[in-house]
């Protein structure tokens, strides 16, 4: 007869995960578009850890994720029948819909507003883990504030390292940039922030104009917020005019690394961007893509890295 009883139950890394949301702590999650630093979105102490440990201003509200298109109902009072159509379209997948926020959802999830953002992400593990934990999680991009997002595990642990409590290695993201914001909160649909969803596939599947619009609070005009951004200075050019624009740089003496416009692949272009920080560069080029498809969140997104520093 063996002296122990061999059947201890081993927790697998989903319900270790849960078992981690579910006593208030920080996991950070793969989803197709980048990786999260997820809490309970019902826990107010949980998610008070999440703007600690990203240094985010608490007025920036939080999208909750859901493990299926169903539970809508439990976070928002009412769902517009364009914003049915995306979910049955889109969910699981890289969007996010805005709507009028249910009594249950916590001021500091929506930053006080009276909406919520809410999404079913496409990506096997973070669906088991939602399913595991059965109730939502709000999650940023699992980065320091204003940083380029994390696109696999590593990204995480040299962003966040021991200030998150589990990390879910769930692989590289294969969309590679956050997912597409619709807001349904103010009558007609607007696009808040360009993603993993192009707007023409939305526009033809609403069968309307979907405006683009900034997201957020006030912005001056042309003084656009640095986000989503490197260590390095970014520079941005036409894709013709990189190699010039690179050497007058190192001709001036500084450390200038042209990225590639196969660098910029919407899927590549954050593990680029870090790549070119390690390697040193204290200005990096970059060319501008052309903004339909993915170019237009891939733009978003290299403006926002390009723009003045705090
Ligand atoms: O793909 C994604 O969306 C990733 C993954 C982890 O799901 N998440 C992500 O979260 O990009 P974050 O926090 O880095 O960006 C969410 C954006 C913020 O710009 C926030 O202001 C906006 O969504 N947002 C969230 N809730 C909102 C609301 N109620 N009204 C307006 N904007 C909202
Ligand atoms: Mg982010």
């Amino acid at each position: 007869m063996p002296p122990y009883n061999c059947s201890v139950p081993v927790l697998t890394d989903i319900q270790r995960a849960a078992q981690v949301l579910r006593s208030g702590g920080l996991v950070a999650f793969p989803t197709e578009t980048v990786y999260g630093l997820g809490a309970d979105a019902d826990n107010p102490h949980a998610i008070e850890a999440i703007f600690r440990v990203k240094g985010r201003p608490t007025t920036h509200p939080l999208i909750v994720h859901l493990g299926s298109g169903d539970e809508v109902k439990d976070w928002a009072v009412s769902v517009p029948d364009e914003a049915h159509l995306l979910i049955q379209t889109y969910w699981p997948g890289p969007l996010t819909l805005i709507l009028r926020r249910a009594q249950r959802v916590q001021r500091a999830v929506t930053g006080g507003q009276d909406t919520v953002g809410l999404r079913v992400p496409d990506h096997k593990v973070a669906l088991a883990m939602l399913r595991e934990f059965r109730s939502g999680v709000a999650a940023p991009s699992a980065n320091r504030f204003g940083r380029v997002s994390p696109t696999c595990a590593d990204h995480v642990r040299q962003d966040l390292g021991a200030d998150v409590d589990f990390i879910l290695d769930g692989g590289p993201c294969a969309v590679g940039l956050e997912s597409t914001i619709v807001d349904f909160s103010t009558g007609e649909p607007v696009i808040l922030r360009p993603g993993g969803v192009t707007r023409e596939a939305l526009q033809e599947t609403l069968r309307q104009a979907l405006p683009v619009r900034p997201s957020g609070s006030v912005r001056v005009p042309g003084q656009m917020e640095s986000h989503y951004a490197p260590r390095a200075a970014v520079v941005l050019c036409s894709p013709g005019e990189g190699p010039a624009r690179a050497a007058a740089l190192r001709a001036e003496g500084k450390r200038a690394i042209l990225l590639s416009t196969d660098d910029t692949a919407p899927g590549r272009l954050y593990a680029s961007l870090r790549r070119a920080d390690g390697e040193g560069a204290e200005v990096i080029v970059v060319p501008l893509p052309e903004e339909f498809g993915l170019g237009l969140a891939v733009a978003d997104r290299l403006r926002k890295a390009a723009a003045p520093r705090p």
